[in-house]
């Protein structure tokens, strides 16, 4: 059905007139108390066999959403009430900006991928920090991605994510730092170690100053080569950071000036995933995003050491229950290997594994903070 619309219809229109209709849509339906509760009660999962916890955050289940869909936290609740066990809410910079010029979004059809140079368009952190406040109505994990100001000099980028961590950290169930977007000029050069040191230390003594503590975690590029991949993995753990995001967009491909995603990612993403488990074990989570398209690619990702998987152009593609039929799918396939839990899942193929995944629970599991909760059903 879905797939009848996005051909017939969809994918007629501009993609990203299509985008902001779709976040309107979810933004309707985020101000809907009913209908999002009946929704989020259809479509939501709700098995206990699919809820895992990661940095102290309970999930309802593994598959999220990845950020640079809703860029102003206008529709997390929305994305939720479909499906999605998270949302990661971004890329959220200090101060407002336009993005580049359109057009900046398109769509690789035969190749179920995207490429988009969207440039960081947000409202800037205290317009998202007004939202986050007002997110209610049913339970949602919101992880805050934050990036720097396109006009911010390198010089200035710690105190620029300063800016925004303090603003926004408060209000994140995790805090993610994007370094890895290849549509803010000199923002992946932050990856290099000597860059991203005094960068992320800064930034987590805001995430730890907070009265939760939230957790911090980084996104990193497919681009990076290897032997990089592992000192980012190093430095996370040297600094006590709570995970590693992989993959964001790749700018290696022939096409648009822009990042590609979907499809064409799938692989350079797993890999990069695989890297990073033999790097870091089970010592911190890590989140695996890049080309997920079903529910083969989620386990896939569990299997290698994934705790949680995110999906974006796998959601344009498959439709509005995509999030939730894998959901579905995973709670069969679970018990179908007589597994009671998907945490059982997680790494089983990681050649380096050796804890029991059920020994890898944290102990100490806080619940989402109170404002997201009020009138759950
Ligand atoms: C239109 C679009 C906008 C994106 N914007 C952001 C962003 O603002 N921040 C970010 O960290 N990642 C952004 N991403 C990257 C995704 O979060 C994800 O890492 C990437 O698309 C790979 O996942 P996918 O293949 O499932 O789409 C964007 C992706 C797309 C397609």
């Amino acid at each position: 059905m879905y797939r009848l619309v996005f051909t017939q219809v969809l994918r007629r229109f501009d993609a990203e007139a299509v985008h902001h209709l779709t976040v309107r849509a979810l933004a309707l339906l985020s101000a809907l108390p009913l209908v999002k509760r009946l929704l989020h009660k259809a479509l939501a999962p709700h098995d206990p066999a699919l809820r895992v916890s990661a940095f102290g955050v309970h999930f309802p289940g593994p598959l999220g959403l990845a950020a640079g869909f809703d860029k102003d936290a206008a529709c997390a609740e929305g994305a939720a009430a479909l499906g999605f066990g998270h949302v990661e809410v971004g890329t959220i910079t200090a101060h407002g900006q336009p993005g580049n010029p359109r057009p900046r979004l398109f769509r690789l059809v035969g190749e179920r991928a995207v490429v988009n140079r969207m440039g960081f368009n947000n409202a800037g952190a205290a317009a998202a920090a007004r939202r986050l406040r007002r997110v209610r109505g049913v339970p949602v994990v919101v992880g805050v991605n934050i990036g720097k100001t396109k006009v911010v000099p390198e010089s200035g980028a710690t105190a620029d994510y300063v800016a925004s961590a303090r603003q926004l950290a408060p209000l994140a169930d995790y805090l993610v730092v994007n370094v890895s977007s290849p549509n803010t000029p000199g923002l992946r050069d932050l990856q290099a170690v000597s860059l991203l040191r005094p960068l992320l230390t800064a930034v987590k003594e805001v995430a730890d100053g907070t009265p939760r503590r939230t957790p911090l975690l980084v996104k990193i590029a497919p681009d990076l080569a290897d032997e990089d991949v592992d000192a980012v993995a190093d430095l996370a753990l040297e600094l006590g950071l709570d995970g590693v995001i992989a993959t964001n967009t790749t700018i290696r491909h022939g096409g648009e000036t822009g990042g590609l995603s979907g499809r064409p990612l799938k692989a350079r993403s797993l890999e990069v995933l695989r890297r990073l488990r033999a790097r870091v074990g089970d010592r911190i989570t890590l989140v695996s995003v890049g080309g997920v398209e079903d529910v083969d690619d989620v386990w896939e990702r569990l299997l290698a050491g994934a705790t949680l998987v995110q999906g974006y152009t796998g959601w344009v593609y498959g439709g509005p229950l995509w999030a939730a039929t894998i959901h579905r799918q995973l709670s069969r396939r679970v018990r179908r290997h007589g597994f009671t839990s998907i945490t059982q899942v997680i790494g089983r193929t990681a050649p380096e594994s050796r804890t029991a995944p059920e020994a890898r629970t944290a102990p100490e599991v806080r619940t989402a903070p109170a404002a997201r909760t009020t009138g759950a059903p």
